[in-house]
C-alpha cells in the first residue's frame, strides 16, 4: 500500500493532495488533535472495524517535530483491546511534557498503512498575539464544508467550536447526495447508532478531516448534539426536549442524553471525562472548562445548554416577553461561580469568553428575536453585566454562535444606547446550516433579508453589524491593545467556492470602541 506521495503541510496546501486512498480505508473519520495547553494535547482517530476485526493490530503513534518524520520521533503503541465496539473504534491518546511553542507532526499507522499527518502548536509561554478561527452550526446536508478547506490554510493556533457540529434532526437536504439516512429509520436521532452514524457521515467529509489534522480544535456544544432547544426541567430532574418523541417521558429521555454525550465524547478529542454511572444526570460530563495562553489570553469556554432551566414565555421566536425573563437561569449557580471566579482571578490581558448563543439584546418591532438566546434569561445576563462593571473587567470579548446570522456587537450594561461599552460580541455565522435568506418568515416585517438586517441594526443600536445572507468562519486575532474580528463568507453550494472577506471590525481595549475596517 502506498502513501500519498510529496505531501505537504505548509499553509497554502491543498487539502485532498493530503489525503490517499488507503488511509482513508484504514482511518475513515481522519485524525484530529485538540485541547491544547502549553506541554499537552489529546490526539484522536478511528479505525475502520471492518480493517480491525479482520487484523486485531496494535495501533501506532508517531510524534515528531519534523514533517518528514525523521531525527526525533517518539512512537507510542496503542494496544489492539483499546480498539473496540465500546467506543466505536475511536481511539484518544494525550501527549504530555511537550515543550512550549512547538509545532510537532503526528501520524497513526495500523496495519502497515498510515494515515494523513496531523500538525499542531503548543500554546506559546508568552506571546503578544493570537489568531483563532471560530465556527458554529455545520449541517451536513444543507452545503458543503469548503469552509474548512480555507482554515485549513490558516496560520492559527486554534479552532473554536461554539456548537452544532451535527445535527440530530435531519428531514431534507439542501445538498441531495449528503442526504441524513438514520440507521433507526427516523427523521430524527433516536439512540447511540444514530448519533454515531451522524458523527461518522459528518466526519467522512474530507475537508472537515483536513482542517481537524492541521489545526486543534477546542470543542464546545450547542442544542443540536443532543435535541433542539433542550433545557434542563429541575422540578422533574430530566431534560424538556421540545416537540421530540421521547419528551416527557423520563427514562428515554436520559437514557438518550447518556447515548449523545457519550457518542460526543467519542468523536470529539477533548480532555476530559464521563461519569455516566453518577446519580446526577448534570454530572455526567463536564463541558465548561478555560485554557490559558501564557499572561496574554485566557479562552473561558462555557456550557448554555446542559444547565439551564425552561425557556421563558412558552414562545421562543418573535416574542413579546414576560415576568419569567427575570427568573430564569443560563449558566446554573455552580458553573456561573466558576466563570465569575475565572473572570475575578484573571491576569491575563485578554478574556476570551466562548459563549454558545448570542449574549446582546437583540429585538425586533418590539418582540424579541430569540428567546433561547441571552434574551430569555434577562435577570442572569444583567448579572453578568453587573459583575464585569463592578470589578471594572472590561479585557473581555465574547465569541459566540448559534443565531444562523454573522453579528458584531458593543455589549451595554443595560443595552441603552448612550450607555459604555463593557465589551464587545462577535458572532460568527453558521459554517453550512440554513440561514435567514434561505427562510420566508421575514418577509412579514420587510421586502428583503438587507432590509431586515437595516431595521434589526436600527431598532438594537448597540449592534454595530449583522448579516443572515452568508456562511463561513471568522478569525479573531488578538494583539497588546486590539481584538480583530474578520468574517469570511463562503457559499456552502459549491466546493470550490472562494472566500470572500466579509467584514473586518476592530476592538480597541483601553479605548473600550469597535471600528469597522472592512
Ligand atoms: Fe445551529
Amino acid at each position: 500500500m502506498l502513501l500519498a506521495a510529496s505531501i505537504s503541510l505548509s499553509l497554502n496546501t491543498d487539502a485532498f493532495s493530503l489525503l490517499s486512498e488507503d488511509s482513508f480505508s484504514v482511518f475513515p473519520q481522519g485524525i484530529a488533535s485538540g485541547d491544547p495547553t502549553e506541554n499537552s494535547i489529546v490526539l484522536w482517530t478511528r479505525v475502520n472495524p471492518d480493517v480491525h476485526r479482520k487484523l486485531k493490530k496494535k495501533l501506532k503513534l508517531y510524534v515528531s517535530d519534523s514533517l518528514e518524520f525523521s531525527g526525533n520521533v517518539k512512537t507510542f503503541d496503542i494496544s489492539s483491546e483499546m480498539i473496540s465496539s465500546v467506543n466505536d473504534y475511536t481511539v484518544r491518546f494525550k501527549l504530555r511534557r511537550l515543550i512550549p511553542g512547538k509545532t510537532y507532526y503526528y501520524r497513526f499507522e495500523y496495519g502497515g498503512v498510515r494515515s494523513i499527518p496531523g500538525r499542531f502548536k503548543t500554546f506559546p509561554k508568552n506571546t503578544d498575539s493570537i489568531s483563532i478561527a471560530v465556527v458554529t452550526c455545520q449541517h451536513y446536508a444543507d452545503g458543503y464544508y469548503t469552509a474548512y478547506r480555507h482554515i485549513s490554510k490558516k496560520d492559527i493556533q486554534f479552532v473554536v467550536h461554539l456548537g452544532d457540529q451535527i445535527y440530530e434532526v435531519s428531514k431534507f437536504a439542501k445538498i441531495p447526495e449528503r442526504k441524513i439516512k438514520f440507521p433507526s429509520g427516523e427523521y430524527i436521532a433516536m439512540d447511540i447508532e444514530d448519533y454515531r452514524y451522524l458523527y461518522r457521515t459528518y466526519l467522512s467529509d474530507k475537508d472537515y478531516q483536513v482542517a481537524r489534522a492541521l489545526h486543534p480544535f477546542i470543542y464546545l456544544w450547542d442544542d443540536h448534539e443532543f435535541a433542539n432547544d433542550y433545557a434542563f426541567d429541575y422540578r422533574k430532574g430530566y431534560w424538556n426536549l421540545p416537540n421530540h418523541p421521547y419528551n416527557k417521558n423520563r427514562n428515554r429521555v436520559l437514557e438518550l442524553r447518556k447515548a449523545a454525550i457519550k457518542v460526543w465524547y467519542e468523536y470529539s478529542p477533548v480532555d476530559m471525562h464521563l461519569n455516566l454511572s453518577d446519580k446526577n444526570p448534570l454530572r455526567w460530563i463536564k463541558v465548561y472548562r478555560s485554557f490559558n495562553v501564557g499572561n496574554f489570553m485566557q479562552l473561558i469556554c462555557t456550557d448554555e445548554r446542559s444547565y439551564r432551566n425552561i425557556q421563558p414565555c412558552k414562545k421562543i421566536f418573535l416574542s413579546k416577553g414576560c415576568e419569567e425573563q427575570l427568573k430564569t437561569n443560563m449558566l446554573g449557580n455552580t458553573q456561573k461561580l466558576w466563570f465569575f471566579k475565572k473572570l475575578k482571578n484573571s491576569t491575563f490581558l485578554w478574556n476570551v469568553w466562548a459563549n454558545e448563543v448570542l449574549f446582546s439584546k437583540l429585538k425586533v418591532f418590539d418582540l424579541y428575536y430569540k428567546l433561547d438566546t441571552w434574551d430569555g434569561y434577562i435577570k442572569e445576563r444583567e448579572e453578568i453585566l453587573d459583575f464585569l462593571k463592578k470589578n471594572r473587567i472590561f479585557n473581555t470579548v465574547i465569541i459566540s454562535g448559534d443565531l444562523h446570522a454573522a453579528v458584531v456587537s458593543n455589549v451595554k450594561y443595560r443595552f441603552k444606547k448612550d450607555e459604555e461599552t463593557i465589551c464587545p460580541e462577535f458572532m460568527t455565522p453558521a459554517l453550512s446550516s440554513i440561514n435567514l435568506s434561505e427562510r420566508k418568515w421575514w418577509k412579514r416585517f420587510s421586502k428583503s433579508v438587507e432590509l431586515f438586517e437595516s431595521l434589526q441594526k436600527f431598532q438594537n443600536p448597540w449592534i454595530e453589524y449583522i448579516n443572515h445572507r452568508i456562511w463561513g468562519y471568522s478569525i479573531l486575532h488578538l494583539t497588546n491593545e486590539t481584538a480583530r474580528f474578520t468574517i469570511f463568507s463562503v457559499n456552502k453550494y459549491r466546493k470550490d467556492s472562494p472566500e470572500r472577506k466579509e467584514a473586518e471590525f476592530v476592538y480597541h481595549r483601553l479605548k473600550r470602541e469597535i471600528n469597522r475596517l472592512l
